[in-house]
């Protein structure tokens, strides 16, 4: 016999994703379709071209991971679905999908957070014990996490203002490269000069966890301003330096308070494991700053393969999983969810 297999779905933001992933932490498939192409001439996701995108797309993504996986829905243990936080719209098309197909197939129905999905994935492609420090690096959040079990989450820290992965788009959008900016910044900045322009690192030297990238998009922008004033425009170069001085700040910042936040996870939990998620952990200066202060510091340091720093529906099977064997599923009443802290 065969370990239960869970499909997960995520449509919470620009990405409708669907996986079958088993519960012995093989993931059978997991299919992605990006909207960044209808996104494209808007400079960032609009909740209505998503939203719409989903409803059309849901549907082929999961019979594509299904076929992907050789298994029919009959073979299917139980249906997670993000039930948010993020754009409603999204979250409401992938909801209502996923009630329809636990329904008509009569499986159980889970509800995920998404947050939770990102940081349960170093469980999934790691086998990571609790207690671990989750840094959560995407788009739309930053915070640190104690994960303490599959519902156990202390924050001990995060982001006052942008999540660091906005920040990246907005830089990207400044400076005329191509949405989701995080990977266009991060090839500009391979041919740039991280130490020539001096952003700020906000709020480094005050204690706690908490961070503020801000400021940096502001420096920036000034900075790009500054040159165009001078010389009339930007050259390649200058655009690959202001990528690179950029992406340098934001590493420097997160590794920073990452220091910060171990030191208090040891005290706290006694333990010394840290894992990153969420899009922006796919950055490579990232994380090799983030490696070289967790093995300073004495720590393990895990970050799952790219594929699954991004959203996808494999993280979504899982912690859908993860709640399932506690024996928690939902009925028909649940509800999408815009807003929902951990
Ligand atoms: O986790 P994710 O797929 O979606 C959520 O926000 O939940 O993260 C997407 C974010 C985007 O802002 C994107 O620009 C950023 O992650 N990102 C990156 C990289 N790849 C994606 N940021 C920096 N470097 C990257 N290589
Ligand atoms: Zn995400």
């Amino acid at each position: 016999t065969r370990a239960p297999l869970i499909l997960g779905l995520e449509s919470s933001c620009d990405d409708t994703a669907a996986a079958v992933v088993s519960a012995e932490r093989e993931v059978l498939s997991s299919r992605v379709f990006s909207q960044a192409d209808l996104h494209a001439d808007f400079g960032g996701v609009v909740p209505e071209i998503a939203a719409r995108a989903h409803a059309e797309r849901l549907d082929i993504v999961v019979e594509q991971a299904l076929a992907e996986a050789g298994v029919t829905l009959a073979e299917i243990e139980a249906v997670a679905v993000t039930a948010g936080p993020g754009l409603i719209g999204g979250v409401l098309s992938g909801v209502m999908f996923a009630k329809g197909l636990a329904a008509g197939a009569g499986k159980p129905l889970i509800g995920v957070n998404h947050l939770a999905g990102h940081a349960l994935t170093p469980r999934l492609t790691d086998g990571l014990e609790f207690p671990y420090l989750m840094l959560l690096v995407s788009g739309g959040h930053c915070q640190f996490l104690a994960v303490a079990g599959p519902e156990e989450f202390t924050r001990l820290g995060g982001t006052i203002d942008d999540a660091p992965g906005e920040a990246f788009d907005k830089t990207a959008k400044l400076l005329g490269l191509p949405q989701p900016g995080g990977p266009a910044v991060e090839q500009e900045a391979t041919q740039g000069d991280p130490t020539r322009f001096d952003f700020p690192r906000p709020l480094i030297d005050r204690p706690g966890c908490d961070m503020s990238f801000s400021g940096l998009k502001t420096a920036l922008r000034r900075a790009r301003d500054q040159i165009i004033t001078e010389k009339g425009g930007l050259t390649l170069q200058d655009r690959a330096d202001l990528c690179a001085s950029f992406q340098a700040a934001v590493a420097d910042v997160l590794t920073g308070k990452t220091r910060r936040a171990m030191t208090a996870f040891t005290e706290s939990h006694g333990a010394t494991t840290i894992a990153v998620a969420g899009g922006v952990a796919a950055n490579r200066t990232l994380r090799a700053g983030l490696e070289a202060a967790a093995t300073e510091a004495g720590f393990a340091f895990t970050a799952p393969p790219l594929a699954l720093c991004t959203d996808n529906g494999a993280m979504i099977a899982w912690a859908g999983w993860e709640r399932y064997r506690l024996g928690q599923t939902d009925d028909m009443t649940l509800a999408a969810r815009p807003r929902w802290p951990l």
